[in-house]
This record gives C-alpha cells, structure tokens and sequence, in this order.
C-alpha cells in the first residue's frame, strides 16, 4: 500500500511518464480458468489512509459537503482475506463470485460451498419461492479469509510433513479459493464475513444504514463484522479506530486495518464515488 501510494505521488508531478495509473483496481483474484460472472453492481474498494490527520480531513471533508456536523459513522475491522460476493435468489445460496476487476469476477461457488459453512438459505426464507422480508435478490459483500487457527493447523501438518509452512493467510485463502479441483480445497476450512451488499431487490429491501444492514445480517443468520463500532463526530472515530488497533492482536482472523464508514445511506448516496472507491468510507 505505502508503495502504491508513493507511486501515485510520483505519478501525480510527472504525469508524461506514467504509462500505467496506479489508482487502477488490481486483479489477483483471477485465474482465466473459470468461468465469469458479471456483478450486478460493481464491487469497489476503499481509499486509504495512515494518520489521524487524514482521517479528521476525511471526516472535514464529508462535513463540508453535507453541511452536516457530527455525523454518524461505523468503524468496523478491516478483514485480510478476498472480497467475495455472495448472491441470494429468494433466500437460497445461487452464487459465490471474486471481485476481478470489480466488474467481473470468477464465480468460485463449489470451493466456497466445500471450504466454508456458509448458510445456503437465509433465515426466514421458505424453501420454494418467495417469503416476506426475504429480497427476491440479493448481493452480500464480504471476505473470505483463512482463520489464524486454521493457519497454525495447516502450517503445523506442512512442517510435520518436512514441507514448507505457507508464509501468509491471505495467498493460502485466495489459493484454496481458486483450486480448480474442489475436494483438494475442502481440506481448508476459510470463513466467510459480510459488511456490505451490492443489488438488492426489491429496493424497498435496502438497509437505510450500515448499523441497520449489519443487524439484517444477523437476522438473515449471515456471519457479520466483528465488534463493529458505531460512533458520532471525529474525535469519537479516531477512538475507535485507535481501539481497533489495540484490540487486532486478539482477533482470530488476519486484518490490515479499521474500516470507516458514514452510517446513512442516504448521506452515502449524496457523497458518491471517485475512481473506484466510496467517498463515504475510508
Ligand atoms: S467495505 C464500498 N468493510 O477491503 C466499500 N471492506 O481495500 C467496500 N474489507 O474490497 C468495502 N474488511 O475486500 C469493507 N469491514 C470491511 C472490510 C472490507 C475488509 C476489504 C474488501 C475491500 C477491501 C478494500
């Protein structure tokens, strides 16, 4: 990320000599052996940030375009693993696709069904047709990630073996994901977490906030963020991001971070996107 960011800088004052613009969403979650599906709403990625003064400009800068003081925002952990998107026909598991390039992914649905314990009906759903409450279609965003457990399982049975231990739990998560082969995959156990959703049909079905649609989850019987944090006005979220980085050692996943985001969807809506990412979340 600090190299990204440094090669944008130098983009950014010599402009005639970058070939390649660097705020382009990496795809390294393809293989070209599967196949493809198209998102029904493009899945995006998140600005970043590194101090507390670029998170209060962050915060000055959503509170200037509003004309709004202390706003509401949801400080989440940021999991390391891969985005997912998970797609729900009237309640029932259809699809399990990558981001890609955040237009098209890979549908990965047999590793995903074989790897994890994944809910292949929503609570509440019925399981011919269509029930109250329960969206006719729905894309729930997450990541897959391998648990630091699983990691030490893993690594502990590779070392046994005189075979090298895997260095990190992400490129074991998107490897095991992307295995073409799905019974050599179900000896990895990865766990799925939602925060966020991308169709969602009918409308009237769409979470008015991040704190609402974390609850829906819940209800739905979908695994959800850990110890989401819902806060008011700047000092109030460097806290709580500050409190995510005490609180990281404990986690049981891999993370590389707190995600921000502006709780209202409306005031979501009004802020908008650039590039690939929100202007609501950081
Ligand atoms: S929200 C529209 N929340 O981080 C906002 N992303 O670098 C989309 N991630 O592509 C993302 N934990 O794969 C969100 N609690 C969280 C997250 C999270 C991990 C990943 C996600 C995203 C990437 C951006």
């Amino acid at each position: 990320d600090q190299l990204k960011r440094e090669l944008a800088e130098w983009e950014g004052r010599y402009p005639a000599l970058s070939t390649a613009p660097s705020d382009g969403l990496g795809v390294d979650d393809r293989t070209g052996l599967r196949p493809v599906y198209r998102h029904r709403e493009r899945m995006l990625s998140l600005a970043k940030s590194y101090s507390e003064l670029e998170l209060r400009s962050f915060d000055e800068r959503i509170r200037r375009q509003l004309g709004r003081q202390n706003l509401i925002y949801v400080v989440e952990p940021k999991y390391y693993g891969l985005a997912l998107s998970v797609t729900y026909e009237n309640g029932r598991l259809v699809r399990a696709v990558t981001r890609g390039d955040g237009e098209v992914g890979d549908d990965v649905t047999a590793n995903v069904l074989a790897t994890t314990t994944l809910p292949k009906m929503l609570r509440g759903a019925a399981p011919t047709g269509s029930a109250p409450g329960i969206p006719a279609v729905l894309e729930v965003r997450g990541e897959i990630y391998l648990g630091l457990a699983e990691f030490a399982r893993i690594n502990q049975a590779r070392r046994k073996a005189g075979e090298p231990p895997f260095s990190h739990p992400r490129n074991l998560a998107a490897g095991t994901l992307q295995q073409l082969d799905a019974s050599t995959a179900v000896a990895r156990k990865l766990t799925m977490v939602f925060y966020g959703y991308g169709d969602c049909q009918p409308a009237a079905l769409r979470p008015v906030a991040q704190q609402n649609w974390l609850q829906q989850l819940r209800a739905w019987g979908l695994p959800t963020v850990e110890n989401p944090r819902v806060v008011q006005g700047a000092d109030a979220l460097w806290a709580a991001v500050q409190a995510v980085g005490r609180e990281r050692e404990n986690y049981l996943f891999p993370t590389d971070g707190a995600v921000v985001k502006l709780d209202e969807g409306l005031l979501q809506k009004q802020m908008g996107v650039t590039h690939q990412a929100p202007r609501w979340a950081l």
